[in-house]
Parts: C-alpha cells; structure tokens; sequence
C-alpha cells in the first residue's frame, strides 16, 4: 500500500519525536512492503520564524494533499511569556484545526500493565483503566466571540454550540462506544450552562438510534473528581472543547507519564495523530523525551487512517515489550536502573519489529 503521510514537527522536541516515529514506520513499511512518502511543512513557532504565521498556507495545502498528518509539538517559552505577542504558535494549531475541520478529538487514557505503579494513583484505583475522551474540538469557547470592554477593563469569551456541531461529535462518540464496550457518558454543566442544555437535549434525542448503548450524564465538576477516584469505571467519553481541554490532561496523569498517551483529531478533512503532550522545550535536542506517545499517535494513524491493524498491533506488541524490558526514557526509568536516550529506545523498537 502507498501511504502519503505529512510531517508536522513544529517545535521543542518535534523534531525528535517525529524522527523515531518515521524510522517505527519506515520499519513497518519494510516489514510489510508498503510505500511511504513523507512530505514536511513547517508549523508553530518554527513556522512564525520562517514566514512570520504558524500555519501557513502552503502547510494546509501540504495537509490537505496528505491522507495522513503526523504532528509534533508546538510552543515556545518565549511567546508564553510575552503575553501582548502578536503572533503566537499556539494560534497555528486552532487555525489548522478549525481550516482542517477536526471537530473529533480522540484522546484514549489506558493502563500499561508494567508502568501501573509508576502512577500518581493506586493500583487498586487505576488497574483496569481503557477510557476514551472524544473533545469536541473547533467549537466552544475556543472559538466563540471574545472581546474586550469599557476600556479594557471586562472581557469576555463566548461558550456557543449549535446542534449540528453537537450532533456530529456524538455520532462519532455513540459509534464509537458501538465499537467498544457500549457505554456513554456525556459530561456537561446542564445545572448552569444553557450551551450544556443543547447539549443534553441533542445526546438524549439520539439514544434512540443506538438502543445498546447505556447513557449517563455526568456534571463536569463531578467528572473531575470520579477520572482519579474510579477511572476505571468510564468507557467513552464526550464532551465540549475547554471541559475536554481540562479533563484530558487530568486523565493523562492515570497511565504514569505524559509522554505515553496518542491521540487523533478527525473531520472534514484529513485525519491528524499527535502525542498529547507539549513541546517540552527544556528537552530540546538533548535526545531524553519520550518518544512513545508519538509513536502510538503512528501505530493510530495506521489502524485508523489506513486500516493496518496488524501493523498497528505489531508497534503495540514492540512498544509494551520495550517498557517490560526496561527500555526507557528517563521519565519512566527506576531508580538506580538506566534511562535510555530517545533514539537508543527508537533502536531497541526498529531492531525488534
Ligand atoms: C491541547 C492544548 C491546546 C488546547 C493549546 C496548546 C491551544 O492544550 O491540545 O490540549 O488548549 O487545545
Ligand atoms: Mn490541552
């Protein structure tokens, strides 16, 4: 099969991240002959630098030419600490998802066996833990009019949904619980929010079309307490932008580091896969990152995109066999045992698939 996957490396270590995560793929390839092409544009601040925006158009062209993207990471601290810069990385990840239309973002939170006592929670708590957030992600707050007024002195950012916004995230959230063990939880602030009223008010409306599926509306704030208390007892999840935002980065934490979970963003047009943690720029160039979230953004990208369960199932197998053996960054590494460098676990991976 020919696959034509475009590369967005953005900043701090996306680079790096990216790399392994093309030799995992280039190993795959050869293993199974397939043909990838890759195509590189620039994105965030590396973008800005260049050509001054950090999602420029010849960067869309190049993903909407693309059946793939494999992205990085994007932010740099010196826009973090400017707040009156006029141009900022992050801007370039909210154009790129509103131009792709990637209103579906899937962020799983898992268990690995071998890692769970590295978790800030107990084993009790988290064992057992395979949940899915679906975040909506091109609508909400995020979006919505914002401003400024009497001279500055008040702002305010608009939470607003329509129904066909709602309507097509939970499609994909109640498929999705289809696929798995057919439970839904929509997370909402209906008590308060008027933008959660429509959101109930739709989810419950399409109950009927999927009579297996058990549904449970669930208070944001609630939620937050119940991901660390009983995470395991969720399966999907779907919920608006900002509370998806909150929720995920909590629900990370579970696995034992952010450099473990992948995740995808589906819509209008091309899919795109990504680790969910930043750009870690203290890390920048030093080889150390954990390279694995990406590397299960790519075994994603195959199963989903391209439809290579086997492929995807092998850079699982490899990936769990390396954290069994101790093949690990120096995130994960034990006490008084070796943390490897980025690229010696991305050699461990090639040699053994
Ligand atoms: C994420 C990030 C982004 C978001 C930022 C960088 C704009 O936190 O992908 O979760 O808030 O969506
Ligand atoms: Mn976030």
């Amino acid at each position: 099969m020919k696959l034509n996957i475009a590369l967005l490396a953005g900043d701090g270590i996306g680079p790096e991240i990216i790399a392994q995560a093309v030799r995992v793929c280039d190993a795959i390839a050869t293993k199974y002959n397939h043909e990838i092409n890759y195509t590189e544009a620039l994105t965030g601040a590396a973008a800005i630098d260049a050509v001054g925006e950090p999602y420029p158009d010849s960067t869309h062209e190049v993903c909407m030419a693309a059946d793939a993207v494999l992205f990085g990471a994007i932010g740099l601290p010196k826009y973090d600490n400017d707040p009156s810069a006029k141009v900022r990385p992050e801007q370039g990840l909210l154009k790129m998802r509103q131009k792709l239309g990637l209103f579906a973002n899937v962020r799983p939170t898992f268990t690995f066996p071998s890692l769970i006592d590295k978790s800030p929670l107990k084993r009790e708590r988290i064992e057992g833990t395979d949940l899915v957030f679906l975040r909506e992600l091109t609508g909400g707050a995020y979006f919505g009019e914002r401003g400024r007024k009497d001279n500055g002195n008040t702002a305010y950012d608009t939470m607003i949904y329509t129904r066909m916004e709602v309507t097509r995230i939970a499609k994909v959230a109640f498929e999705t619980a289809m696929q798995r063990r057919k439970r839904l939880c929509l997370v909402d602030k209906a008590n308060v929010l008027e933008s959660s009223r429509l959101w109930r008010e739709t989810v419950q409306a399409m109950e009927k079309d999927y009579p297996e599926v058990e549904v449970a509306y669930e208070l944001v704030d609630a939620v937050a307490m119940r991901l660390v208390q009983w995470p395991n007892q969720y399966d999907v999840l779907v919920t608006e932008n900002l509370f998806g935002d909150i929720l995920t980065d909590e629900a990370s934490v579970i696995a034992g580091s952010m450099g473990l979970m992948p995740s995808a963003s589906k819509g209008e047009h091309t899919d795109l896969y990504e680790p969910i943690h930043g750009s870690y720029p203290q890390a920048a160039g030093k080889d150390i990152a954990n390279p694995l979230a990406t590397i299960l953004s790519a075994a994603m990208m195959l199963e989903d995109t391209f439809k290579l369960k086997d492929e995807a199932k092998d850079i699982r197998d490899v990936v769990n066999k390396s954290l069994e053996e101790g093949i690990v960054t120096e995130d994960l590494a034990v006490k008084g045992s070796k943390a490897y460098k980025m690229s010696e676990v991305g050699d461990w991976l090639v040699a053994n698939i």
